[in-house]
């Protein structure tokens, strides 16, 4: 069956970790060495779907980690709707990269529809973007900028009380309506980052639970309603404080709506202090 091609497709989602040192590692060209390539391995076949799908523009989902919102303004889901995103400086030592164009007619269109669905977003139409959308787009486009738009879409995973899980999957359906009614010919792939378990500071620093990872990568596919069963302080108990970024990746599957086929999957313990994982799912 032909595409109507007179409405946005949303073609498929990749979920990744996002943890700094991977940038580092790219800065550094060490992508062969033993550490890294079953890491970096990973990302071959993910390219590789993604020079076939030719995607124009990319939603971002992700968790801003205190560069431009700090805990004083904390919004629990945030759109942008900039010309560009900045990326800037967190103290990682890793390099920034050139500023990303946005699909502001794309957010906007988004915007209107999840407000209309009585979600009550921030939009920020100026938006610095950290190593959450900078490291996976360099994963994702290594040789060079990347050739989408993109509309980078905030979720709180950092200060408490944090969205529930169940709340995270409507946002996500609802943001994948808009999309889906939205009136261009614009192919859409969804971009989730963060997790899998982790937790970097407390008595539990370098707590990783592989068991719910897969639990998670399984449930993803087509049983995501499965994790709204969990409170976003169960999700801490069972991945990390860190690993509640898996809020991100809920996100993304709402948008990807109904069912999916899993493309590829790679699970890699530990990068840094975190289980990292890619995920690529397509809409069925
Ligand atoms: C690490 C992981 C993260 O998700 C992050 O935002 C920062 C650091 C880590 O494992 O080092
Ligand atoms: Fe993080």
């Amino acid at each position: 069956m032909q595409a109507d091609p007179r409405v946005a497709k949303l073609i498929g989602g990749i979920s990744s970790s996002h943890v700094p040192a991977i940038g580092g590692a790219i800065a550094g060209k060490r992508q062969g060495d033993p550490y890294w390539k079953p890491f970096f391995d990973g990302f071959v076949a993910v390219r590789a779907w993604l020079e076939q799908q030719r995607p124009d523009a990319a939603i971002v989902v992700y968790n801003d980690h205190g560069l431009n919102f700090f805990l004083d303004k904390m919004p629990t889901f945030a759109v942008g709707a900039a010309p560009w995103y900045v990326s800037a400086d967190e103290g990682w030592g890793i390099p920034t990269i050139p500023p990303v164009p946005g699909d502001q007619l794309l957010s906007w269109a988004i915007i209107d529809g999840v407000v209309e669905d009585e979600f009550d977003i921030v939009t920020c139409q100026e938006m610095l973007i950290d190593h959450a959308v900078s490291v996976p787009l360099q994963l994702l486009w290594p040789d060079g900028p990347p050739p989408v738009r993109i509309v980078p879409i905030s979720v709180n995973t950092v200060q408490h009380p944090l969205p529930s899980a169940a709340r995270c999957l409507k946002f996500g359906q609802s943001i994948g309506r808009a999309v889906r009614e939205y009136a261009a010919d614009l192919r859409v792939v969804v971009i989730s980052t963060g997790g899998l378990s982790h937790q970097l500071e407390g008595e539990r620093a370098g707590f990783i639970n592989p068991e719910f990872d897969a639990l998670c990568l399984n449930a993803l596919v087509n049983e995501p309603a499965k994790l709204t069963a969990y409170s976003s302080r169960e999700l801490v108990a069972l991945a990390g404080s860190q690993g509640v970024e898996i809020l991100n990746w809920i996100v993304g599957r709402g948008i990807l709506g109904g069912a999916a086929r899993e493309v590829l999957r790679n699970y890699h313990v530990p990068i840094s202090n975190t289980a990292s994982a890619v995920q690529v799912l397509e809409a069925a």
